[in-house]
């Protein structure tokens, strides 16, 4: 008998669904929240709103174009967190009231180790143990795998996220919200070498971006007091100067990681792993330092209920659900 697995992820600006079957991911839907874009960034009361509109829709075309019924399913999942509460509560409480009403188990899924997790929707799939440099709008995090259910963090973010710094740097460039993906777009006419700005020092295998951010701000506004139209004609080569820095400074640890660890199957996740220039420096420094290397998939990058469903899968097989009473987490460790 097949293992069919519903699954929702809603713990920040997106809602999305997937249905997976025996760990093949049958149907992956996503409803982006636009309305965020106006305010220059996510606004929790709205989103949590969007996502009571979005939900029912989106659950049931994920049902329909998975072709699988309702009563065939044998467990609903959803990110329990870390994310904003009042999101993560749409998820939770549509999840448990329907596993309640199809007398199904819950599966509670961390959104952090399913942004990992989504390494194994797609073969080739890492073996064990493995890093996963794991970038996003909240995180940034060199996870140690050790194996589907086990992870350790041996690296962190000590303020902003690789995200952050893409989408505050974004933002003094005039970009809407998210500018990461915009700063990668012009960083692809530009000169990364334009223009340098500070690289923190930080102990251990630790991440730090506040000090970028305020690099490119002064830098611009000294700029700007000489040339008032210095932001319009050096796009390019300010977004590929600051996408370059970031990912020196992501590289810079990572390597460390790899050397304290000898781990050399090295992975990325998280939206910011759809960045074309972290993807191609990956490429490049694994063939360099004889890395095996995993990219996901673009559409697995970016927050996904695939992720969640294929870490449902791999907890439904350990058997771990949870209960009625499990409650969503903003902030939520390994
Ligand atoms: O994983 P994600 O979808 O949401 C969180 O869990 O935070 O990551 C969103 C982040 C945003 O900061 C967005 O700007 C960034 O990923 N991002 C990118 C790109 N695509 C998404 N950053 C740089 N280049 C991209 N192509
Ligand atoms: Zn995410």
């Amino acid at each position: 008998m097949s293992i069919n697995i519903l699954a929702i992820e809603s713990s920040c600006d997106d809602t999305s669904a997937s249905v997976c079957q025996d760990g093949k991911i049958l149907s992956n839907l996503i409803a982006n929240q636009e309305i965020h874009r106006a305010y220059g960034g996510v606004v929790p009361e709205l989103a949590s709103r969007a996502h009571e509109e979005n939900i029912v829709p989106v659950v049931d075309q994920a049902m329909k174009k998975a072709k699988v019924d309702l009563k065939d399913l044998n467990a609903i999942a959803f990110t329990l967190g870390p994310g904003l509460l009042g999101s993560l509560l749409v998820g939770s409480s549509f999840g448990k009231a329907l596993a309640l009403s199809l007398d199904i188990p819950i599966i509670a899924v961390h959104h952090m180790k399913a942004h990992v997790l989504a390494h194994f929707i797609d073969d080739p799939k890492p073996d064990f143990p493995f890093l996963c440099l794991t970038v996003s709008g909240g995180h940034t995090q060199i996870v140690l795998v050790k194996n589907h259910l086990e992870m350790e963090v041996i690296g962190h973010t000590i303020d902003d996220a690789a995200g952050e710094a893409f989408d505050k740097t974004a933002k003094m460039l005039g970009f809407p919200y998210p500018g990461g993906p915009l700063i990668d777009k012009n960083a692809k006419l530009g000169d990364p070498l334009a223009f340098k700005f500070a690289r923190p020092r930080v102990p251990e295998l630790n991440y730090s971006f506040s000090g970028l951010k305020t690099s490119v701000l002064y830098f611009i506004q000294k700029q700007q007091k000489e040339n008032p139209s210095f932001v319009e004609n050096n796009l390019a080569d300010l977004s590929a100067s600051i996408q370059h820095t970031i990912i020196e400074i992501l590289f810079k640890t990572l390597l460390m990681a790899t050397k304290k660890t000898g781990i050399k199957r090295v992975a990325i996740a998280g939206g910011v792993s759809a960045n074309s220039g972290l993807r191609a420096r990956l490429q490049q420094v694994g063939q360099e330092q004889g890395w095996e290397t995993f990219i996901p998939q673009f559409q697995y990058c970016t927050d996904n209920a695939g992720m969640i469903a294929i870490s449902a899968y791999y907890q439904y097989l350990a058997k771990d659900f949870a209960g009625q009473e499990v409650i969503p987490k903003a902030r939520f460790g390994f």
